[in-house]
């Protein structure tokens, strides 16, 4: 801030939109005002931005990875799909790849994304149907206005937990994302919330889920190392879901894969 204000550049190394980094973006907007380009701005900002962008795509790789390496069978077919694609340093081809994205989706579901209740008031009327996965005889398709101004939250272990969305809700299911009922169940996959407030590194985290899995998954053998399910399981809400506080993270022994595999 002191050297924008001197007009002192130094050198610094730019990023591709020519800015040295996000606090440039904000202090160089036009259309903020200044009591949004306070220190205090830049620091919530900077913490959001960390916080948002590390821990929660490391969270559903975690998750991703345990159960992967906790069930070879799981791990050996996403490797053969791997091996049918031309250029598994393409986001966009591995996109394509049905199972390798039902990973993915399993993940996020299990990761639980931000996991604090992300409250919401709606400033206009909300029409609300219950799907047709909603059992409660109270409920039944009966059609609700939520009045303007009334807060409303759900919590993403209650979503995606919810057995008649997904049945056996604490498995890793990779089949539950496949075929036309999979690509339905979609919708349910709150991880990333909804509307308005949802994450907005939303294409940044799936490009990584993807590139990243791709890459380990074709290029190691792994075994996992002093780890098991209570590692991953959700026991303590910290804004995101954590495990036993005495667990050492899921660890794992690494190994190149054979001649075939490596790339
Ligand atoms: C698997 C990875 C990720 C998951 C599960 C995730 C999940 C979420 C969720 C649930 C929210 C909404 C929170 C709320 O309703 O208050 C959110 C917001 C946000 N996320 Fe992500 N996120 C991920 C990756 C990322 C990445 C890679 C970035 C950026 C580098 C990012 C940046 C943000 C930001 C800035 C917000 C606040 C948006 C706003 O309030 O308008 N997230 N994220």
């Amino acid at each position: 801030m002191k050297s924008k204000q001197s007009g002192a550049t130094g050198d610094k190394i730019l990023g591709p939109t020519g800015k040295e980094s996000v606090f440039d973006s904000v202090l160089d907007d036009p259309s903020l005002t200044d009591s949004e380009k306070t220190l205090l701005r830049l620091e919530q900002e900077g913490a959001l931005l960390v916080l948002a962008g590390a821990e929660s795509p490391a969270q559903t790789l975690l998750i991703i990875f345990y159960h992967m390496v906790a069930n070879p069978i799981i791990f050996n077919k996403l490797r053969t799909e791997l091996s049918t694609v031309r250029n598994a340093d393409s986001w966009a081809e591995l996109e394509k790849l049905p199972y390798l994205s039902a990973v993915i989706e399993e993940g996020n579901r299990l990761s639980f994304g931000v996991t604090a209740r992300t409250a919401r008031i709606a400033s206009d009327p909300i029409t609300y149907t219950p799907s047709s996965h909603v059992k409660s005889p109270t409920t039944g398709s009966q059609t609700y206005t939520i009045p303007p101004g009334t807060p409303i939250s759900i919590s993403t272990l209650s979503a995606h937990t919810a057995e008649s969305v997904f049945p056996d809700p604490f498995t890793f299911d990779t089949e539950r994302w496949l075929g036309e009922e999979g690509r339905q169940r979609r919708k349910f996959n709150m991880a990333f919330s909804k509307g308005g407030r949802k994450c907005i590194g939303i294409e940044l985290a799936r490009a990584e889920l993807y590139l990243v899995v791709a890459a380990l998954v074709q290029r190691f053998d792994m075994t996992l190392w002093r780890t098991d399910a209570s590692d991953v399981a959700f026991q303590y809400d910290y804004q995101v879901a954590t495990p036993k506080l005495d667990s050492e993270g899921v660890q794992v022994k690494v190994t190149r894969a054979g001649p075939g595999m490596e790339r």
